[in-house]
């Protein structure tokens, strides 16, 4: 069967947000073409609503597989952020700014203490700062503060214009995005290739498929079965501030962030929420993550409100992500479950399935195969 414009693909890549066109950069950088599906505006769910944070260490209690590819993904984002610029002139506003995990009480800081002895063991340029040295990197944090880790490599990036140069360098590169397309079902054809099926009633060929569906991973149906990933919502806002003061990323519990931006707004987030695909701001939702600031950093909720957001979080029943070859199904991949890490683990991904999709069967991903979830058809 021929593809819908008449021809079979390489590959397609369903997911246009900032996975799926990661991908489509990597295997475009390595010589290969790919076309990318996307139901509605590229990085419309997730993407443009990441708060960009690059912060590997405060996305896991514990060292091991997962921490290794937040760490390997933080060490290719400057490489991938200088092609990008170079390709298309767009600076996607990428800083190592450095990021501090605060302990605002006295009681806060043994688990403090504890996280700082395990990764400074694999990190040795982190500090650990009292509360004087903290407020001399972040001057924000004017209230009340016991100790802070401050993490120097660390930092963000813009991710609505990575993503707007990210695909300035995909059409730069003619990898064509198509929009408007919903992906309902993935096939073998029966002779080596594979159907990807819309819902307008189109059917396409390609001889690998990726699936970077994100949130809406789990609408897809995949041979056996289909893939158990869970939208969880974030509300999340903008304040203006006057000037640049305001200069590191601070994480503080229960589980809020704020993010001083290079344009002078700064982001402050975020909540959980598991209400399906629903978007919302809520005051209640809001107040999570701005009561604790009234007495850490209180100067911040005097600034004039931005605006206010929410976008949806892709999760694995593990939490973990899920890279790697369909077990049963050859030349279908998955790259979802990215969670609160979609925008730092964009390069790697990248890298990792392409490799996939030459036919190699990188180390990084080895603990996050697919095959932890997909049920076998035989049992
Ligand atoms: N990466 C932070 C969050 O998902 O809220």
């Amino acid at each position: 069967m021929a593809g819908k414009s008449g021809s079979r693909e390489e590959v397609i890549i369903v997911g246009g947000g900032i996975v799926g066109c990661a991908i489509a950069w990597h295997l475009s950088c390595r010589g290969r073409k790919s076309r990318i599906l996307e139901r509605q505006e590229p990085g419309g769910l997730a993407t443009h609503a990441a708060a960009g944070i690059l912060g590997p260490m405060n996305e896991t209690d514990r060292p091991g597989p997962f921490l290794d590819l937040l760490r390997q993904s933080l060490s290719l984002y400057p490489p991938f952020v200088d092609a990008l610029v170079e390709e298309t002139g767009l600076s996607p506003d990428f800083t190592t700014s450095g990021i501090l995990s605060v302990a605002p009480r006295p009681e806060d800081r043994p688990a403090l203490k504890a996280r700082f002895e395990w990764q400074s063991a694999l990190d040795s340029s982190l500090v650990f700062c009292e509360a004087p040295e903290a407020r001399a990197l972040e001057p924000a944090l004017t209230g009340t503060l016991d100790s802070a880790i401050y993490y120097p490599d660390e930092g963000h990036v813009y991710a609505p214009r990575l993503i707007k140069a990210l695909l300035g360098a995909l059409s730069r590169r003619r990898i064509p995005l198509e929009q408007g397309v919903s992906v309902t079902r993935i096939a073998p054809s029966g002779h080596g290739t594979l159907l990807v099926f819309d819902r307008e009633g189109g059917c396409r060929e390609a001889e690998k498929v990726v699936l970077a569906a994100g949130a809406l991973l789990s609408d897809i149906e995949i041979p056996g079965t289909r893939v158990p990933v869970t939208p969880v919502s974030g509300q999340i806002l903008a304040v203006r501030s006057p000037g640049s003061f305001y200069r590191r990323v601070v994480f503080y519990p229960p589980h809020g962030y704020f993010v001083p931006k290079l344009d002078g707004t700064v982001v402050i987030g975020a909540t959980e929420e598991t209400i399906g695909t629903r978007t919302r701001v809520t005051p209640a939702g809001l107040m999570e993550f701005l009561s604790p600031l009234s007495s850490l950093a209180p100067g911040l909720l005097e600034l004039p409100l931005h605006h206010t957001w929410s976008g949806l979080r892709p999760k694995s029943p593990d939490a973990l992500p899920i890279l790697g070859p369909h077990p049963e199904c050859p030349g279908l991949f998955l790259a979802g479950g990215h969670y609160r890490n979609g925008i730092l683990l964009a390069p790697v991904t990248g890298e990792i399935m392409a490799d996939w999709i030459e036919g190699g069967s990188p180390a990084l991903s080895l603990p996050f195969l697919p095959d932890r979830f997909l049920k076998s058809r035989n049992g």
